[in-house]
Parts: structure tokens; sequence; C-alpha cells
């Protein structure tokens, strides 16, 4: 999962790393990083085209991320759910987005949506000696 730069403007970091950890999640690697455009390019690779992707891109680049690797059982599904709706009328009362932002955009964070995907963006964000054994 990546923590966006609104985030960490809000300062809002501890308490969404808390709520995981809380759950039981255990953290495999974790590292802030001021993501380049390349980088954030290949992580957004497969919306490339879509009306958000320019703003998604930018937004990205626009301060510090906290790229994070969970592990747990059912982990994508439990962290989405967590996460809440990338729609703001749909992200629940309890989830992060649905406590803490209005915006699609400027949405706090990112979970991976599937194993596949999962295991791409682990290699995007994370050198191999990064991850914990
Ligand atoms: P994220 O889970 O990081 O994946 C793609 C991001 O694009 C999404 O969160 C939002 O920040 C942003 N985005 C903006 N508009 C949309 C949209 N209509 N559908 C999906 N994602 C959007």
């Amino acid at each position: 999962m990546l923590i966006k730069p609104d985030a960490f403007e809000r300062r809002l970091v501890g308490q969404i790393i808390s709520r995981f950890e809380n759950r039981t999640f255990k953290i495999k690697a974790l590292k802030l990083i001021r993501p380049s455009r390349e980088l954030a390019e290949r992580h957004y690779a497969a919306h490339r085209g879509k009306p958000f992707y320019e703003l998604a891109v930018s937004f990205l680049t626009s301060g510090p991320v906290v790229a994070m690797l969970l592990e747990g059982e059912n982990a994508i599904e439990i962290v989405r759910t967590m996460t809440g709706a990338t729609e703001p009328c749909k992200a629940q009362p309890g989830t992060i987005r649905g406590d803490y932002t209005l915006s699609i955009t400027y949405n706090l964070l990112h979970a991976s949506d599937s194993p596949e995907n999962a295991e791409a963006e682990i290699a995007i964000w994370f050198k191999p000696e990064e991850i914990l054994p």
C-alpha cells in the first residue's frame, strides 16, 4: 500500500499505520520516499489514458509517500475494506477514506487490488533486500 502526500501533509501517517497494526497485519517493508514521475507512472501504468491518470500521477509526486508492505491472512481484501471505496459517496464511515476524506483524488492511500497487482507494485516500490524474510 501507499500512504499518499495528503496523509503526510495532514499528519495522518501514524494513525493510518496504527489501524493496520491494530488489525494485526505484519509490516514486512516500510519506507518514506519522494517518488519520481517515472516511479508514479509505473505505479499507475494500468490507468494510463484514463481521465484521472495525469492528476493521480502528479498528486503522487507532489510530496512524500510511505510505501508499506503488509502481510496477513486475506490481506488484500481486508486492507481494501479498511481503506474504503474510491468513490467518496461509497466510502463507509469506519474506513480510512470514509473517516478522513471527501475527495476522489486526495484519498490518503492506495491499496493493491489483487495478488498479481500486489506482486507488481511490491517490485516497483521495494528492492528484495528491503523486505523482511
Ligand atoms: P488509487 O487507489 O491510488 O488508484 C487510482 C487513483 O486515481 C485513485 O486512487 C484516485 O486517487 C485517483 N482517481 C481519481 N479519479 C478517479 C476515478 N474516477 N476512478 C478511480 N480513481 C480515480
